[in-house]
């Protein structure tokens, strides 16, 4: 019977992986922040930030559990755009509250009155296709939320712990509420008993942040991308050596090759390829067996449907971009490239950015929303060439 459960890999999205590879100085960054927090002292809100699937939630995982480990009491939440930011927080302490199950109950009452001052919940009116939300009281409601998040602050210090608010998916906040939540955080830096702030979000999101940045431009960004080749091959290798397995060296050179170190790509590989192998040895017949496939699936969910809604002005554009190669360009930079005013091909620049193909990181730059769009392109580009006329 093949090993299916026996499978080390992780490609689902937001899981932890076998082997967090290549994040190193991002986990001590954020394990030293958390100590810092613990012994009283105030440390810089951090916060990853990356492509889609570059390992930002992973990240925040696994440090948010190593603060867990030295004392942290942790409020994790996802910001989204259908949702409040308060109420994803109410969940969260909500969920706190189950997890803990060692904290004393002092701190569970002020749990408790942390629940119940947060805003009632928020009204969409049903089948209204302009969403509109219905938020009484907003201002105050907040005002009594933040009452009883520094009443739960206070009651976690007593007991020798520290509030570590945890946010993924930050760029989606309403500003409203990351205001209030971030001036929160600043108000405690300078007590006795400060609040650590961990999030994550697209590379957009410090742009996002602008508005709030009286109180986010001392904010500690880091920037997370693609695996170093000697990462790579220990995210890939070391998971199988646990289970007594070994990569041959050419299959890890041909996976270093397929996945160009993109964690998400890494796992499904490397999952696919487990999958396929049988005894102690993963081949590079294995390897080979399954890329085609993998491959095939993976542009097809992450590039063929975005590239298939493009018309010929817009491929020409982002034809034009991979040119320049991965990262982001200045909106100039490409329109010299193509031989064009910046102006002439605005509109053309808002579609793609619509069409989710590409995004701006930072006023006048543009990047390719999904990572190695420009491989994808590479691979691709007679036909989209011939499909740009
Ligand atoms: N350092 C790493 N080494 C190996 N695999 C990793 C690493 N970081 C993340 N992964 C794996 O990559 C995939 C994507 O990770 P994750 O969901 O954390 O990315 P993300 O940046 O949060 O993506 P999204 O923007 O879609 O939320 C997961 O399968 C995860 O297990
Ligand atoms: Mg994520």
């Amino acid at each position: 019977m093949p090993a299916t459960f026996d499978n080390p890999y992780r490609p689902a999205p937001g899981s932890l992986p076998p082997e967090l590879a290549g994040r190193d100085a991002e986990i001590s960054a954020a394990h030293y922040a958390s100590g810092l927090t613990r012994t009283g002292g105030a440390a810089q809100p951090i916060l990853f930030t990356g492509l889609r699937g570059m390992g930002k939630t992973a990240l925040l995982r696994r440090s948010v559990s190593a603060a867990e480990e030295i004392g942290a009491v942790v409020l994790y939440s996802e910001a989204s755009k259908e949702t409040s930011l308060t109420a994803a927080l109410k969940r969260s302490i909500e969920h706190a509250k189950t997890q803990y199950a060692a904290i004393p109950t002092k701190i569970k009452k002020a749990f408790d009155a942390a629940i119940r001052a947060l805003p009632t919940a928020t009204y969409e009116l049903p089948g209204d296709a302009g969403g509109i939300t219905l938020e009484p009281r907003r201002a105050e409601a907040h005002e009594g939320f933040v009452e009883a998040l520094e009443t739960l602050n206070a009651e976690v210090r007593r007991h020798d712990r520290f509030l570590l608010l945890a946010i993924d998916e930050i760029q989606d906040g309403a500003v409203n509420d990351l205001r209030v939540l971030v001036r929160f955080v600043h108000l405690t830096a300078g007590t006795a008993a400060p609040v650590l702030l961990l999030g994550a979000g697209l590379p957009n999101t410090p742009a996002h942040l602008h508005a709030v940045r009286t109180y986010t431009e001392r904010w500690r960004y880091s920037r997370i991308g693609l695996l170093e080749r000697n990462d790579t091959i220990r995210a890939i290798a070391n998971p199988a050596i646990a289970r007594g397995v070994t990569f041959e060296t050419a299959a890890l050179e041909r996976l270093v090759d397929e996945t160009a170190g993109y964690p998400f790509f890494i796992q499904e590989y490397a999952s696919g390829a487990w999958s396929e192998h049988r005894g102690k040895r993963v081949t590079l017949g294995d390897v080979d067996a399954i890329a085609p496939g993998v491959r095939k699936l993976l542009e097809l969910s992450f590039y063929d449907e975005r590239f298939r809604r493009l018309t010929p002005r817009e491929l020409r554009y982002a034809l034009g971009m991979a040119d320049l190669g991965a990262g982001s360009h200045t909106v100039g930079a490409i329109a010299a490239h193509l031989g064009v005013n910046s102006e002439d091909i605005s509109s053309t620049r808002g579609q793609l950015v619509k069409k989710d193909v590409i995004f701006v990181p930072a006023a006048g730059l543009v990047e390719f929303r999904m990572p190695l769009t420009d491989r994808y392109i590479a691979r691709h580009r007679p036909e989209l060439q011939r499909r740009a006329k």
